[in-house]
């Protein structure tokens, strides 16, 4: 039985599809079994992983988890993965993790490294996906395209490698089911670096309707955002914008390596995403 977080998620929500498709014994947590569309074929058991005593019935009869990261949970996720017998663990990680400090210097890498260092501490198969900026952050716009042909958005010419929540689901897929992943950390991107007013002409490409980009002071940007994320976080990304305004974004082939077919473009994400998106 493979018991798959964050199966509500993008990535998750992903990674518990293939597993169905596959055939594999799949059971999906959720904090809200009620209002979850989860796939027929998947188990569903109520869970949080913020909440240690729901986690012995999620983690009953399971050998192998795809696990969230969620601030705060890594130690009793970890005792109680041992209690159930679980034999490995693949973690949605961050590729703002850094390997080379004692201390992570940004919020993002810090709480995605605790949870890595708890599970790797473990004794517990790992493997640690690292993706970079996903390509579903395009969904932060989507209620200004379906309104009109304006996208307003801070650093317009800061470039990422937006990755396909497909491919992260789909490497997580192969470090679930077959050996010889024990122990990676995969860095993850797309295959190219793009900029943010080249996502929003590639989204109007999809959707067959032409989109503009109005730049947004970065500080009326940032109170929009802090609505919905944490302050710390919200500067990290800001600052990771700023500073990458100009700049080539990195790609890596992790998802070529693992797949043996190169990662979806921006333009198959946003062809895959359009009907969501007009
Ligand atoms: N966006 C990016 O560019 C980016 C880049 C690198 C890494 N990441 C990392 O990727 C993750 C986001 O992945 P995503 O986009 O697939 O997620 P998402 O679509 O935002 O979904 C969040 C998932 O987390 C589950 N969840 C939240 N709190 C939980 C809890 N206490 N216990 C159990 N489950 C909980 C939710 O399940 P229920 O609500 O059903 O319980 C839901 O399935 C984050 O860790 C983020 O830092 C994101």
């Amino acid at each position: 039985m493979i018991l798959v977080t964050g199966a509500t998620g993008n990535v998750g929500g992903d990674v518990l599809a293939e597993l169905v498709e596959a055939g594999h014994d799949v059971r999906a947590l959720t904090r809200h079994p009620e209002r979850a569309k989860l796939p027929p074929g998947a188990e569903v058991v109520r869970g949080d992983l913020s909440a240690p005593e729901t986690l012995p019935a999620a983690l009953a009869g399971v050998e192998a988890v795809f696990l969230y990261a969620v601030p705060g949970s890594a130690s009793a996720f970890v005792r109680a993965a041992l209690d159930a017998g679980v034999r490995r663990v693949v973690m949605l990680s961050s590729i703002a993790v850094r390997d080379d400090v004692e201390v992570q210097s940004n919020p993002i890498g810090a709480y995605h490294a605790e949870i890595e260092n708890a599970v790797a501490a473990s004794g517990l198969e790992w493997t640690f996906l690292r993706p970079g900026a996903f390509a579903t952050n395009v969904h932060q716009w989507a209620a200004q395209v379906k309104a009109g042909d304006v996208v307003r958005l801070a650093f317009p010419d800061a470039a990422t490698a937006p990755i396909h929540e497909a491919d992260i689901a789909a490497v997580g897929v192969r470090a679930l089911t077959e050996d010889g992943h024990a122990g990676a950390k995969y860095p993850m991107t797309g295959p190219e670096s793009l900029t943010h007013r080249d996502q929003v002409r590639i989204v109007g490409e999809a959707i067959g309707r032409p989109l503009r980009v109005e730049e947004l002071p970065p500080d009326l940007a940032r109170e929009q955002m802090l609505t919905r994320v944490p302050a710390p976080v919200v500067d990290s990304l800001f600052a990771m914008m700023r500073a990458s305004v100009g700049q080539e974004a990195y790609v890596i082939d992790t998802v070529e390596k693992v797949l043996g077919r190169p990662a979806r473009t921006f333009a198959q994400w946003a062809a895959d995403h359009a009907d969501d998106l007009r």
